[in-house]
């Protein structure tokens, strides 16, 4: 079979330097390190705490790690997709603003809000213009600033969220390894158990909605539990038939980071060893869109070249699917 795949020829991840741990939500809201962690995983997570820095700085550092790393040029960057849902601005997309930050001036940019699944579906995305041929090298980030939407006097959702994310180079590859395939699903009417109500045309900002504290992270997290692990399950589960693969050829899955708990149910509902899957969501709690690329950086010195790895989310929307790629280096 000689197909020509789109590849990811590096990647790069960043953090903020300030931690948040169990033990200071303890001091903030009515919750103890053993709830988070035996009901999350969650240890601490990265908060972005600097006066006026946004998703772009995020981005940004992660972006210029990936081309030092590559050995690229920004010069020869033609596309820029930034997945996130705490973009700098309502507009203009933060894809631009990191382009013009890192000094890319040879590529359009655009944002993709598909919340946790964001990564996923900018990673087809981007694979698309670099396979049509219109396109030799673009940048997928998947970045986001949860600290900027979540409500630090709520219990069921401060404990979960943190910052960050990365970034991955695309290119066309001569060689039969990249991005095989991806299924993706979505479900509007999921919007209710997972939201943030106010700042959008549906409700504009106002004192009111302001004082209600409407412009933070709403979610139903028992509804979303379930829906994630069926999405994700389901996913998984047509990716493999359809190429013809069990779970015993895949040599990593590497899941969202939402739960520990959603992540063992997914893995063991598809009988997946533990040593196969990838889990980091004690470092840094769910980054929404920054969960996949922080797993492929922290990870990446354990790929080989030819591994078979699954990648897999789930989000708001709902937003779900997963893609199936092979390690090219
Ligand atoms: O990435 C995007 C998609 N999002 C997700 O995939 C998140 C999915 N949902 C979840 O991860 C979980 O539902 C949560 C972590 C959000 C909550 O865990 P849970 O096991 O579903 O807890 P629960 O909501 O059923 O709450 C159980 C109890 C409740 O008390 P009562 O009613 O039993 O007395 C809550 O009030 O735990 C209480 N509780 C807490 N207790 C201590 C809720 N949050 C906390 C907390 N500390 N932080």
């Amino acid at each position: 079979m000689s197909r020509n795949l789109v590849k990811i020829s590096g990647v790069n991840s960043y953090v903020p330097k300030g931690i948040l741990t169990n033990h200071d939500l303890e001091k903030m809201v009515d919750t103890n390190d053993e709830w988070i962690v035996s009901r999350t995983g969650i240890k601490q997570r990265h908060i972005l705490k600097e006066e006026g820095k946004a998703t772009s700085d995020m981005a940004t550092e992660a972006v210029k790690g990936l081309l030092t790393k590559t050995n690229t040029s920004p010069d020869e960057i033609d596309l820029v997709i930034c997945a996130t849902i705490t973009p700098d601005m309502k507009f203009p997309d933060t894809a631009n603003t990191l382009c013009d930050k890192v000094g890319i001036n040879n590529a359009f940019g655009f944002d993709i809000n598909a919340a946790c699944s964001g990564f996923l579906y900018a990673l087809t995305t981007g694979a698309k213009f670099v396979e049509s041929g219109s396109h030799k090298k673009v940048i997928v980030v998947g970045i986001d600033m949860m600290s900027s939407i979540i409500d630090y006097t709520d219990r069921t959702t401060c404990i979960i969220f943190g910052d960050g994310g990365g970034a991955v180079l695309l290119e066309a590859n001569d060689e039969p390894y990249g991005i095989l395939d991806s299924y993706f699903k979505g479900d509007g009417s999921g919007r209710k158990h997972l939201h943030l109500k106010a700042g959008g045309s549906a409700m504009p900002t106002s004192e009111q909605t302001v004082k209600d504290n409407l412009h933070y992270v709403y979610q139903e997290g028992k509804h979303v539990f379930k829906r994630a692990v069926s999405g994700m399950v389901d996913t998984i589960k047509v990716v493999l038939e359809r190429n013809n693969l069990s779970n015993d050829d895949i040599d990593w899955l590497v899941p969202h980071q939402a739960n520990m708990r959603i992540i063992n149910s997914v893995a063991g509902m598809l009988d997946f060893p533990e040593e196969k899957v990838i889990i980091n969501i004690q470092n840094y709690g769910n980054t929404t869109a920054g969960t996949l690329p922080l797993c492929l950086a922290d990870f990446e010195h354990q790929f080989k070249k030819g591994d078979k790895i699954l990648l897999t989310a789930f989000g708001g929307g709902f937003t779900w699917g997963t893609t199936l790629l092979t390690w090219a280096y």
